[in-house]
């Protein structure tokens, strides 16, 4: 399966709509792996196009200059946040021009493009061409198109008009399109874009930083046409370049990570029209997995802590656990939500603090305490110690379910139940007042043993979002092999009788705002 995420311009820097990206997709092909299913992870960078030659020209650089400051911002972050991608797309790299350059021609041979003159309006922002349906209801173009110049030029055109009727077809057929509740909004758009070609290119006297036209050197290639071969490109596609991966093993089951923003008409529309015009047959289309928007309400943050909204602050005011967290668990795949540090905060202490972080402690601290360390369950159990078994059960099939539908704050909800159900089972059993009488010593030692196999399940669940944390765990409870097993191998005894766990150290320590906003 290859998973990918979108490549985010390099025009300036990562912010928290592309780090919940990253990181959605970064869990989301660790559940794969998890899994035992095979998984390649391809994320990266664009790096052409009018708004980097724009942005360089004003800081006094060249683009390639400029892209490989700001490329390397975001590498940091994804390393820093633990980003653990297995392919990286940047598109100077000179494999993936060879493989634009390759797609053109062929496509040129096909018949799918053509050169035409045309005169219109451009959207410099947009870096697009705009017809009459761009217009607003007053006739003219918004502002959101900023800039529009009329201009006279020759391009090369995609019949991309050539494409739809099949594509109309196709999506209606098949759900290609997650979640669901996105694929009217494709069919509408595509029924007004159905009889427009797709300029593809661009004079050089204008832009010069993009792949040259390799027959046709005073055009460089439309930035999206560029950056969408990405996907193809670095996955091994032609199969010219051996360090990269093998394309028809990798290319099954792709789904594409993307934001709402670029499903119309770019991904929606144009990258399975020129899929379609490179051959690609229907079931070897991708997924498009639609991730809502992030908003920002930047007056309520910066009330409290000031405007901590950069990522890379985010990680160092808060940690990496607490930001992987509250990214994946506070958006439901699909929906907006609004990001906002209290809420970060308040995410982390309840679920991750308060109620694993209790659980962690029982489990752990008081085998420590009452059982010198050593785990052992005693027959026969109890209604409540079944019922827990059960609950553990239903916890990790609803778990499955959500992250097999790509649903992660779905999957953590179904972990947590199962934690709050732990707690409860603490409160109610009292291992700490049962301790109090030797006789009580094997009720003790099961109880603990209940608690302490949660962690275990739990610590694997929680995996693929916090990876260093489920780590801590697993060595505490002296399991070195715990997240190494598969998910289908998980079932109640991880355990043995006589087992004998570590020194525990708290791993989801409070979060004090006091202290946060100091720094
Ligand atoms: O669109 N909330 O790059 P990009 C959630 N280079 N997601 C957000 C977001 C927000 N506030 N802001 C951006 C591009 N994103 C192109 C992609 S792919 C062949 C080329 C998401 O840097 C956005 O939806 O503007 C996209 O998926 C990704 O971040 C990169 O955005
Ligand atoms: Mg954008």
């Amino acid at each position: 399966m290859l998973l990918t995420t979108a490549i985010d311009y390099t025009n300036g820097s990562p912010h928290i709509g592309h780090a919940y990206e990253k990181v959605l997709t970064d869990v989301l092909a660790r559940y794969q792996r998890l899994c035992g299913r095979p998984v390649y992870f391809l994320t990266g960078v664009d790096q052409h196009g009018q708004k980097v030659e724009q942005t360089a020209a004003k800081e006094g650089l060249s683009p390639e200059q400029y892209v490989a400051v700001v490329t390397a911002r975001f590498r940091a972050l994804w390393e820093k946040i633990g980003v653990d991608y297995d392919g990286w797309a940047a598109t100077t790299d000179v494999r993936h021009k060879s493989c634009v350059q390759d797609i053109l021609s062929d496509l040129k041979e096909k018949g799918e493009l053509y050169k035409k003159s045309y005169e219109g309006f451009y959207s410099v922002r947009q870096e697009q061409f705009l017809t009459d349906r761009d217009r607003d209801e007053r006739g003219g173009f918004g502002p959101e198109w900023g800039e529009v110049v009329e201009i006279r030029e020759e391009n090369w055109y995609f019949r991309l008009s050539a494409h739809t009727a099949w594509l109309q077809e196709f999506l209606e057929k098949n759900d290609v399109i997650l979640p669901q509740f996105r694929k009217a909004e494709l069919l509408n758009a595509l029924q007004r874009n159905a009889g427009t070609d797709l300029c593809i290119s661009r004079p050089k006297e204008r832009l010069r930083w993009g792949i040259e036209f390799p027959f046709d050197h005073d055009y460089v290639t439309y930035v999206w046409f560029d950056a969408l071969i990405n996907y193809i490109s670095f996955a091994g596609y032609g199969g010219k370049n051996a360090d990269l991966p093998d394309f028809e093993t990798i290319w099954r089951d792709t789904v594409h990570v993307i934001g709402k923003d670029i499903l119309v008409p770019a991904h929606g529309i144009y990258w399975f029209c020129m899929l379609h015009a490179m051959g690609f047959a229907d079931q070897d289309m991708p997924k498009l997995l639609v991730h809502g928007w992030w908003n920002i309400r930047g007056e309520k943050m910066s009330k409290t802590l000031g405007n901590v909204v950069d990522p890379d602050q985010l990680a160092d005011a808060f940690g990496v656990d607490a930001l992987r967290y509250c990214l994946v668990r506070d958006i439901s795949t699909g929906k907006d939500s609004d990001f906002d540090v209290e809420r970060l905060v308040m995410l982390f202490n309840t679920e991750l603090a308060n109620e694993l972080g209790n659980l962690c402690n029982r489990a752990l601290n008081m085998s420590q305490r009452f059982t010198g360390g050593v785990l052992h369950c005693h027959f026969p159990l109890e209604d409540v110690d079944l019922a827990l078994q059960q609950s553990l059960a239903d916890s990790l099939a609803q778990y499955s379910e959500a992250m097999d539908h790509f649903d992660v704050a779905k999957a953590l909800e179904a972990l947590n139940r199962h934690v709050v159900h732990c707690n409860v089972y603490a409160e109610r059993m009292k291992p700490w007042e049962l301790n109090k009488n030797p006789e009580n010593s094997n009720r003790v030692a099961t109880v603990l043993y209940h608690l302490a196999e949660s962690v275990a399940h739990c610590a694997v669940m929680l995996s693929p979002v916090l990876p260093d944390a489920s780590a801590k765990l697993a060595s505490q409870l002296n399991l070195p092999d715990l997240l190494s097993r598969t998910l289908d191998q998980l079932s109640w005894g991880l355990l043995e009788n006589g087992h004998i766990i570590d020194k525990p150290h708290p791993v989801f320590p409070r979060i004090v705002v006091a202290a946060a906003t100091e720094s």
